[in-house]
């Protein structure tokens, strides 16, 4: 391949963009209504230049201090909306959710081949199938049965962490795999080095650092890089690429083919996988369902597993950080259980500070500042603003969290914002953290009772403090941030003591 030839490329590559922009331009104009505000772009590429990459969701936040809550950009020929207040996301993505429903085509998610999954997929029949697969398994009512389940991984987690605290990161990793594990084949997971919580890790690792859409538009722009071997700088992603796929084929086939097994020699037990193909009851000619049933199942393990794990490392970042509010809780858990045993969900309406701290963590560092980007199926006008057809819509859950107005001092972890003075818990569920309209999250319910049972164990068998240096001194730190679409504190000092029996 000659050079000539690549530059050639380029150079129509550019001029594509550059005439694709200006059509719009021209368009816009002939509708006479304004683009929301925003920075003002650079000639072709847009508004690459001046994004924080580590994290956007700072920039876009002061973009909103700056233009207001719907503010208009563009990279290259993509134009993205950032939502900025939770007042318009309701308005766009649940209001009009018939017109928000999509979710951007990005060249990076077969590339990785998650095309599969329910979260990145194109609004349309496929995704309609999966999502109700979701729900017949995770709806509010259906989430309550696995909650004995929940409770004993809970109480394998605790135990796992008084027997070696030391490996507290895997103990998180472990549990938030298995239980979804459990939950979708019942399957359960080895205490060490399983293989597919292995697998899926690292796909997940691969993944949530190159699907940011920023980076998919280059590529979109610049498709004809992919033809570039990967050995050149820059194209490592083809690599990470097909690694990726290599590592989902084995981690969607195996466990489901397990769980056919033990169906035909009359072993399976409940599960989400066994109860889906009951309910079909070998009646899905085209295959079709089976195969839905099967990508569901690999969707909810790839959603669930990192987001779950990822809170709890901020919950135990906050506690570090807040001793206050730690002393508060075990002050209540003492009160409330005394030191005998652990909470368990009997124990939940008597424990509402332990709510409350749990949706503070939400709030305070939202693992999914961004959420996952919304893309508009037609043209639409809000607050007398154009909104492009097939642009990407982002929720800014960061701006939205953060918001001094309702969350006064933001950056201070209070758990009281969400108790009335009588101490109960008032109506705010920091919903936003979880999406939005008919595509915000199918396992809420799910994760609620996930995170509440180990953070409430947790809070009732240790004590997590800075680490002290040999002089007694309090090492302090400045926790660093992993980047990407979902983020979560890198690793930090600090130390576990347990406290009352085991
Ligand atoms: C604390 C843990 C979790 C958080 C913070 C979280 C957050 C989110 C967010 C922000 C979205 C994007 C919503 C949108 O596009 O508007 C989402 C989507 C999704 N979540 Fe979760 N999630 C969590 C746990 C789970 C669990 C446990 C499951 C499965 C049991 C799950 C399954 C999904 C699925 C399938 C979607 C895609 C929905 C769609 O596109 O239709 N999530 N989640």
């Amino acid at each position: 391949m000659s050079s000539g030839w690549f530059t050639d490329a380029c150079i129509g590559a550019l001029i594509c963009a550059t005439l694709i922009v200006a059509i719009r331009c021209w368009m816009e104009k002939r509708n006479m209504l304004p683009l929301p505000p925003g920075p003002r772009p650079f000639p072709i590429i847009g508004n690459v230049r001046g994004i924080d990459i580590s994290a956007p969701w700072l920039t876009y936040t002061e973009w909103g201090k700056r233009y207001g809550d719907i503010v208009y950009s563009h990279f290259f020929d993509q134009e993205f909306i950032v939502i900025n207040s939770e007042k318009v996301a309701i308005e766009l993505l649940e209001k009009r959710s018939y017109n928000y429903s999509d979710r951007p085509n990005l060249p990076t998610t077969p590339l990785f081949g998650l095309d599969f999954s329910t979260v990145l997929m194109a609004y349309g029949v496929r995704w309609r199938r999966q999502r109700r697969i979701f729900h017949q398994a995770f709806r509010e009512k259906a989430a309550l049965t696995y909650r004995p389940m929940q409770q004993r991984k809970a109480q394998q987690f605790i135990s796992g962490i008084l027997d070696t605290p030391e490996e507290f990161l895997n103990h998180v990793h472990v549990y938030a795999s298995s239980i979804i594990m459990s939950a979708i084949y019942d399957h359960e997971t080895e205490l060490h080095n399983d293989p597919l919580v292995e697998a899926v890790g690292k796909t997940l690792k691969l993944a949530l650092e190159e699907l940011r859409p920023e980076v998919a538009v280059f590529i979109k722009t610049f498709r004809i890089l992919l033809r570039l071997p990967s050995w050149i700088p820059g194209m490592s992603i083809k690599k990470k690429g097909a690694r990726s796929q290599e590592l989902i084929r084995g981690w969607m086939n195996d466990p489901f083919q397990r769980v056919l097994t033990t169906m035909a020699d009359g072993t399976a037990r409940p599960s989400v996988v066994s109860n889906a193909l009951r309910r079909i009851d070998g009646k899905d000619p085209s295959g079709e369902i089976t195969q839905a049933i099967k990508e569901t199942a690999a969707a909810a393990f790839g959603a669930a597993s990192e987001t779950t794990a990822s809170v709890l490392q901020v919950f135990i970042l906050a506690m570090v950080l807040f001793p206050e509010v730690q002393i508060k809780a075990h002050v209540l858990i003492d009160a409330v259980i005394g030191g005998s045993r652990l909470p368990t969900f009997e124990d939940r309406s008597s424990l509402q500070y332990i709510d409350a701290i749990l949706r503070e963590t939400l709030r305070w560092r939202p693992i999914l500042p961004l959420s996952m980007p919304h893309a508009s199926v037609n043209s639409d006008v809000c607050e007398g603003y154009y909104i492009p057809k097939g642009a990407t819509v982002m929720p800014n859950v960061w701006a939205m969290t953060q918001n001094e107005h309702k969350y006064p001092n933001p950056s201070q972890f209070l758990p009281e914002r969400f108790l009335n003075a009588d101490g109960s818990l008032n109506e705010d569920t920091v919903d936003v953290t979880f999406g939005f309209g008919r595509r915000s999250c199918v396992g809420r319910h799910f994760a609620d009772a996930s995170l509440w049972i180990a953070m409430s164990g947790l809070l009732a068998r240790f004590m997590f403090s800075k680490q002290s240096d040999s002089n007694g001194k309090v090492v302090d730190f400045e926790p660093q941030w992993s980047t990407g679409v979902a983020i979560h504190p890198l690793p930090f000092p600090f130390t576990i003591s347990p406290r009352l029996s085991k």
